[in-house]
């Protein structure tokens, strides 16, 4: 049998710019690129930068032009608002080029930056859309995150423009955004001259006059715009991510890259062909809804979903397989904690027995390790391919996966597979040593990365390359930990780093632990991730209180929750925080937070031999039972 996933990543490793060029010619350029990748004078690598195209064109106008203006491009469902619209391509680029326009009257030009907080509605996809045909770059803040968090991304990605809606719908409330962008644009320092709103009909949002436009009203009077060219190293949105600090990382992705690389992937990956249906049951905000909701799936001629509701409860754990059933869905990608939601309310699958799924040929998760239990009860009860791959916000698209486009490879519960050509992994030690087969270390990807992933951080090199450069020279960092085994395949064990991952959602432990620490009555803190059957991690916290605090521990610990939550939104689902009389640490002073997760979770303590005074874990858990 022949081997050809070896076969391309051999191809893809003996000559990785002349791979990538070839894969350049299956997208349309208005300047076909010569090069496939530069360095710059910072040591920045960058993908065809002497090329031309334009996004927005590639994901809309080019269809039409092919004679497939009639074909679906957007299934917009929201059970939480019992909406359904389709958009052709006709239509799509008909609302976008006029949006484009609107948004030009306003003054926005290539390179100016446009903040986008916004719902799970067509719209968003229109602002997004319209942004790349004015070569404007998007900042897409997603809808959870509280007004700090929205200042903090103004000030630094310096928008002219913010669009926004009246509110976001989720199961049983409904979120007012107009209040939050309101604060936000007071907290932040950059001035924001104007913000286009979409107003829902569930809310009507108090407009600040010359400020705030009404989408619908200016969409009436406005111009259709054409797609302009940019250049193939030009930015097409900043998506911020947390890190390891308070200060989230703006991810920089630029144009010729990005859609070579969504272009590759949507066959390589997902087995795809053009005309079918693919749903990513993501969000927008998140870096899944910008590659595979809308990007990709465009770009490559599928209709894509664009679902407003949740796994559960919109209205059951069927959800999922009423939607694969009503618009035909070819391929389904979702956070594994979607799948414990739906098994938890439906362990027999009855939902899916429910609806005829036969459209649906494979299974996609991503965003957090695939546990070995929700991965066997998936393929047992769909009976169909369960493909688990491993991506970051940092790379745009899969860094291993099962290249079900090339060939179908076995899968192995717990591996995300093999690298995806385009991807060199490796496997290093403390030493920067290859680690050998099934032994543990850092996963690293020789430089250069390949087309779509980040060239640098907005505005901070320096920032890129001590996060990612510096540990290993020559190589990525992807701040996670694991192993390939003895026939290649890859298995990510967890974050390295302060970063966790809730129900699919990455934060920043060091984040919330610089707001905790903020609170006058706490004297020191550690924030750290805990096992939950769930959402796969949940932040908790443990603080110790001042000597000469009188007050109430538990006032402050409710203080605590509340703070978090009105600073980095509900999101960050912080809802533990324990006052202990002291805290684990080496006797240079640093925090044992590994062995408080490994205390909670009930894990064997491996304890580091500087430890200040070991006693403490028996004094912790002591403190905890009598709670
Ligand atoms: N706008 C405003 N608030 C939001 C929000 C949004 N877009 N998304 C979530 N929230 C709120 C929720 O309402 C909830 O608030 P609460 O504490 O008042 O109840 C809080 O943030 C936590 O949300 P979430 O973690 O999503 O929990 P949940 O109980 O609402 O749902 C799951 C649990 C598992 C169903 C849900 O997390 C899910 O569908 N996960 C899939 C993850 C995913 O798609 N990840 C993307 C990477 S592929
Ligand atoms: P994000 O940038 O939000 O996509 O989160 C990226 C992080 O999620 C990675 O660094 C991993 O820690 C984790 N992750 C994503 N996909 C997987 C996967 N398939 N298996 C294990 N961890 C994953």
């Amino acid at each position: 049998m022949p081997d050809l996933y070896n076969q391309q990543y051999t191809t893809f490793k003996q000559n990785p710019a002349q791979f990538w060029l070839e894969q350049s010619k299956s997208i349309p350029w208005y300047k076909t690129p010569k090069q496939a990748y530069t360095k710059d004078n910072d040591g920045l690598y960058h993908w065809f930068s002497d090329g031309q195209l334009n996004t927005s064109f590639l994901a809309l106008d080019q269809h039409i032009i092919a004679g497939f203006g009639e074909q679906t491009a957007l299934i917009y469902d929201s059970p939480v608002t019992n909406t359904k619209q389709i958009y052709t391509y006709n239509q799509l680029q008909h609302e976008v080029a006029k949006f484009a326009g609107v948004m030009k009257s306003y003054g926005v030009q290539k390179g100016d930056r446009v903040v986008i907080y916004m719902p799970m509605i067509p719209q968003a996809v229109i602002g997004m859309l319209a942004c790349a045909r004015l070569g404007a770059i998007h900042s897409v803040v997603f809808g959870g995150f509280a007004a700090h968090e929205l200042a903090v991304r103004i000030d630094d990605a310096k928008p002219k423009l913010i669009l926004s809606a009246s509110c976001g719908v989720e199961v049983d409330s409904i979120i007012e955004y107009k209040p939050l962008i309101d604060n936000a644009i007071e907290l932040a320092n950059h001035k924001i001259n104007h913000c286009i709103i979409y107003q829902r009909e569930q809310v009507t949002a108090t407009m600040v006059k010359m400020r705030d436009i009404d989408w619908t009203h200016a969409m009436q009077t406005t111009q259709a715009a054409d797609p302009i060219p940019v250049n193939g190293d030009d930015p097409l949105y900043i998506l911020y991510t947390s890190g390891t600090t308070g200060t989230p990382k703006g991810v920089v992705r630029e144009n010729g890259g990005h859609a070579v690389a969504m272009n590759y992937s949507m066959k390589t990956v997902y087995g795809m062909e053009p005309g079918e249906v693919f749903w990513a049951a993501s969000d927008i905000g998140w870096v899944v809804g910008h590659s595979y909701i809308v990007y990709a799936p465009l770009m490559y001629r599928c209709a894509t979903v664009l679902y407003e509701g949740k796994p559960v409860r919109t209205p059951d754990a069927s959800a999922f397989w009423r939607v694969v059933e009503e618009y035909k869905v070819s391929a389904l990608f979702s956070a594994p904690t979607a799948f414990r939601a739906i098994k938890k309310e439906d362990p027999n699958a009855e939902g899916f027995k429910k609806y005829n799924t036969s459209s649906l040929k494979r299974l996609f998760l991503a965003g957090e390790r695939l546990d070995p239990p929700t991965y066997q009860w998936l393929q047992e009860k769909t009976q169909l391919p369960v493909l688990d791959h491993w991506w970051q916000t940092e790379t745009g698209w899969a860094i291993a996966c099962n290249p079900v486009g090339i060939e179908t490879l076995t899968t192995k519960p717990g591996s995300s597979t093999v690298p995806t050509p385009g991807f060199d992994v490796r496997i290093l030690d403390m030493d920067g040593n290859e680690c050998a087969a099934n032994e543990q270390g850092a996963v690293v990807i020789k430089l250069p990365l390949p087309p779509g992933c980040l060239p640098t951080i907005w505005q901070d090199t320096a920032r890129f390359k001590a996060s990612y450069l510096s540990e290993y020279e020559g190589y990525y960092l992807s701040g996670d930990g694991g192993y390939i085994d003895e026939d290649g395949y890859l298995f990510i064990m967890g974050r390295t780093d302060d970063v966790i991952n809730v129900a699919g959602h990455r934060l920043s432990t060091g984040e919330m632990e610089e707001i905790v620490a903020a609170h006058p009555a706490v004297a020191e803190c550690a924030v750290f991730g805990v096992n939950d059957p769930l959402k796969g991690q949940l932040p908790m916290g443990m603080i110790v209180l001042k000597n000469d605090f009188t007050g109430s521990s538990q006032e402050v610990e409710k203080a605590l929750v509340a703070s978090v939550r009105n600073q980095i939104g509900a999101i960050a689902c912080l809802k533990n925080i324990v006052s202990v009389e002291r805290l684990p640490k080496t006797r240079s002073g640093k925090i044992l937070r590994k062995n408080l997760r490994q205390l909670i979770d009930g894990d064997e303590l491996q304890i580091p031999s500087t430890i200040d005074d070991a006693s403490i874990f028996e004094e912790i858990n002591q403190q905890l039972t009598m709670r």
